[in-house]
């Protein structure tokens, strides 16, 4: 399925940048088919693809899909008619991918995937960099656990993009981490398409519909800029975010930690917009002597509160160009 656990030895921490000597890849073009830039995290990770593309000396074509699947898959086609020597993608949805992954195969052009999943043969690409989306959702849903502390809690959940990877399995995780808190219940949940305006929008309708936000105890969001986008939403139906409605999101950009620090969010789980050190590593590693990397290189999710330092956490990320 969309999610796998990689063995140990493909674990991302052991993958990261200062780990290994950065390979030189100079003469190598690779394509990058980008979703768009919905969020804060989409932002940082294009910044990170960029910076650590030109690290390594690699000319990198880069193609803002704007959201839209046909947009990635005619980047792609086009990459490949370029004769590229590897592509990289971030899947905006799971599905639809076969026919051109086939095509790229042929072209005997490595794709590597970038955050998210698709559902397609594993060997129509050479390996996926992306968090365990199933657990960010559990780890979530754990802290929601340990927080309200057998209190009853009516949840509305804010959605990622419909059919992509990361809403998908971060719906299943958060089920999975309060199935067994019969206090927890998610009462709405909807799309918000992972941007800040949408959250707002999505959020001010829950609360409406809600007893003007009486009967919700929680907000979890599939990323931190829908849930700042519903945090404003909380403060102009005057409430307190992060008192009255607990906040719990996914992401970890600074915007999140400002919120923390302020105390109208209580908890992110850490996404890191670097996918491309990882996938420069296992192309430079394929190229050399022809090793495969692991099928599914996973990323570590790290719960983060206002215990960890919320503003120490703001200053070390604000320059990465979320
Ligand atoms: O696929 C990763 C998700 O996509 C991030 O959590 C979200 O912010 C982004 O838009």
């Amino acid at each position: 399925m969309i999610t796998k656990l990689a063995i140990a030895a493909g674990l991302a921490t052991a993958l990261s940048t200062a780990a290994f000597a950065q390979a030189d890849l100079s003469g190598k073009v690779i394509g990058f088919s980008q979703i768009g830039s919905e969020s804060g995290w989409r932002a940082a990770e294009t910044s990170v693809t960029r910076s650590e593309a030109e690290a390594r000396g690699v000319d990198l074509k880069f193609a803002d899909a704007q959201q839209k699947q046909e947009n990635q898959i005619k980047a792609i086609r086009g990459f490949i008619a370029q004769g590229v020597d590897a592509i990289l993608v971030a899947p905006v949805v799971a599905t639809g991918w076969d026919d051109v992954l086939t095509e790229a195969k042929e072209a005997e052009i490595p794709v590597v995937l970038l955050d998210r999943g698709v559902d397609a043969p594993e060997d129509l690409y050479l390996t996926s960099i992306a968090s365990d989306q199933v657990l960010e959702g559990r780890v979530a849903g754990e802290w929601l656990v340990d927080a309200v502390a057998g209190e009853d809690c009516n949840v509305v959940e804010l959605q990622g993009t419909v059919g992509s990877s990361p809403a998908i399995n971060r719906k299943q995780g958060f089920e999975e981490g309060i199935a067994s808190a019969s206090n927890i219940k998610i009462t709405q949940s909807q799309t918000g398409d992972f941007t800040r305006a949408k959250g707002k929008e999505v959020m001010e309708a829950f609360l409406k519909s809600s007893n003007g936000g009486a009967d919700i105890c929680a907000v979890y969001a599939h990323n931190d800029d829908m849930a700042v986008g519903a945090i404003q939403a909380i403060k102009d139906a005057g409430l307190k975010p992060g008192t009255d409605i607990k906040v719990v999101s996914i992401d970890a950009v600074p915007d999140i930690f400002t919120a923390i620090a302020a105390g109208e969010a209580n908890a992110t789980v850490e996404l890191t917009p670097n996918m491309a050190g990882p996938a420069f590593d296992a192309l430079a590693a394929y190229w050399a002597d022809g090793t495969e990397p692991e099928k599914f290189i996973i990323t570590e999710s790290k719960l983060y509160t206002a215990e960890n330092d919320p503003q120490g956490e703001y200053e070390r990320r604000k320059g990465l160009g979320y």
